[in-house]
């Protein structure tokens, strides 16, 4: 088959390489040139582990291109995927659909065939209709082209992963147009259907709903046991025993139970917020306004944190030498949208720190969002004469850290595990003040 996917971020890209390697013809698109240009020379403008090996082998298989030609992908496919990203808007709580928008109106007045667009990205639910309208308005196929919603359950790290082995297809239709979306999309996922991933059939609204539920329930998860974990401070509880102990209950489960320095990223913070201004809309706010504290509970912990570094270093941060390690707002990412390492780091510094960040794939993007912070090249050279050593995200180089690794390099031995992920005996019986977020 044949198919188009408009936008290349990690969305666009991981789905246009994973559709060629289920062996479809796939052409990218994106208005940015220098992405096209490196995409098409089989480099990922992004770290996600595994993608740049599928996109350079169907790359040179001939079946993945890349465009910035509206014109050429209305005439490559009759699926066009919309992958495109949806971020917070400015000053406010809603999602910023400019990019959805402005593909529609690009790509409808070329279609003068009939068309099926599937959109993949995360939008208020409600968009799939509006854009279908649009979309017949502006194309000279008129009623010929329909809007279908495919929306994308994947993480980063395990983009191609996850794509390649979801653990549910769902696709919302135009019930005034049944049949031929569907139709398209069972053919083109044929291999994951028969691999038995399940293929849930449903409308727009729900199919549009079902994302942004998954993503408000994970982030409710995680706020719910760093909520716990508050409450464990306050009582000399562990909230990693805890958690292992919640998650024996299947109706639980252990997954997105880790206690820490919260959510951060493109997509949790922003869609609940996105979520909790679209229910405001539809009259429901009510409904959500749960996730106002989910979100709070979430802000809390990165101010917790630099408390604790605060505490650490008698009362003030001014002076102080602070290494934190990591800066992508989760391990195997080079991403720093909304990081709760960065915002720390960012934090202390306003409070007069001297600070010093080390990740091992982020520190490039790290310099561009925040210039004003000081970058190391190592994790000795960020810990080099630190009073404190505040771990944020936990990538497995950190994890791997010993305590003789770091004791000749600090001026104190202060260790903050933002993500509870070192052993706290090992630490403290090597003299060092271990602290990390819901256990001592
Ligand atoms: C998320 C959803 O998981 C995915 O299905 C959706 O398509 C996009 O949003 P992603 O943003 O890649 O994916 O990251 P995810 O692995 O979900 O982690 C989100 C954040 O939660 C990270 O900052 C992570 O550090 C944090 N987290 C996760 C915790 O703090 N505790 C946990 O137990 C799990």
């Amino acid at each position: 088959m044949r198919c188009t996917v408009f936008g290349t971020g990690y969305l666009g890209a991981t789905h246009a390489a994973c559709m060629a390697e289920l062996g479809h013809e796939v052409l990218g698109v994106d208005i940015d040139p220098g992405k096209v240009a490196k995409l098409s020379g089989g480099e990922v403008p992004f770290y996600e582990p595994g993608l740049a090996q599928v996109l350079k082998r169907n790359i040179d298989a001939g079946r993945l291109h890349f465009t910035t030609s509206y014109p050429d992908a209305a005439a490559f496919a009759d699926l066009h995927f919309l992958g495109v990203g949806t971020p917070q808007k400015k000053g406010e709580y809603g999602a910023d659909l400019r990019h959805v928008h402005s593909v529609i109106d690009t790509l409808a007045p070329l279609l003068d065939r009939p068309a099926v667009i599937v959109g993949k990205s995360t939008v208020p639910v409600g968009t799939a209709a509006e854009l279908g309208a649009r979309a017949r308005e502006l194309a000279p196929a008129g009623a010929e082209v329909e809007v279908a919603w495919n929306p994308e359950f994947l993480r980063e790290g395990f983009a191609v992963e996850d794509t390649l082995r979801p653990d549910r297809l769902v696709l919302g239709v135009d019930p005034a147009r049944p049949g031929r979306a569907e139709a398209l999309i069972r053919r083109l996922y044929a291999r994951l259907i028969e691999d038995e991933v399940p293929f849930l059939l449903t409308d727009l609204p729900t199919a549009e709903l079902v994302k942004v539920s998954a993503n408000a329930f994970l982030a409710t998860k995680i706020s719910f046991i760093n909520a716990i974990s508050e409450v464990c401070e306050a009582t000399g509880a562990d909230v990693t025993q805890l958690a292992d102990a919640l998650g024996y209950d299947a109706r639980i489960g252990r997954r997105f139970l880790n206690a820490g320095l919260g959510f951060g990223g493109g997509c949790l913070p922003k869609d609940i917020r996105a979520f909790m201004a679209r229910a405001g809309e539809l009259g429901a706010d009510q409904a959500l306004t749960f996730l106002r504290e989910v979100d709070s509970i979430n802000m809390r912990r990165r101010t917790k944190m630099v408390e604790l570094a605060t505490r650490a270093c008698g009362g003030s941060l001014l002076g102080a030498n602070i290494a934190v390690l990591g800066a992508a707002f989760k391990p195997e990412s080079d991403d720093v949208r909304d990081s709760p390492a960065l915002n720390v780091a960012g934090m202390m510094q306003l409070h007069g720190a001297v600070v010093s960040v080390f990740d091992p794939k982020a520190l490039d993007n790290s310099r561009r969002l925040f210039p004003t912070l000081n970058y190391a090249t190592s994790v000795e050279e960020a810990c080099d004469n630190a009073d404190a050593v505040l771990l944020a995200t936990e990538w497995d180089e950190f994890k791997a850290l010993r305590p003789a690794d770091l004791a000749e390099t600090v001026r104190s031995k202060v260790l903050i595990d933002g993500r509870n992920c070192l052993d706290p005996a090992e630490w403290a019986s090597a003299g060092w003040t271990y602290r990390g977020l819901g256990r001592s």
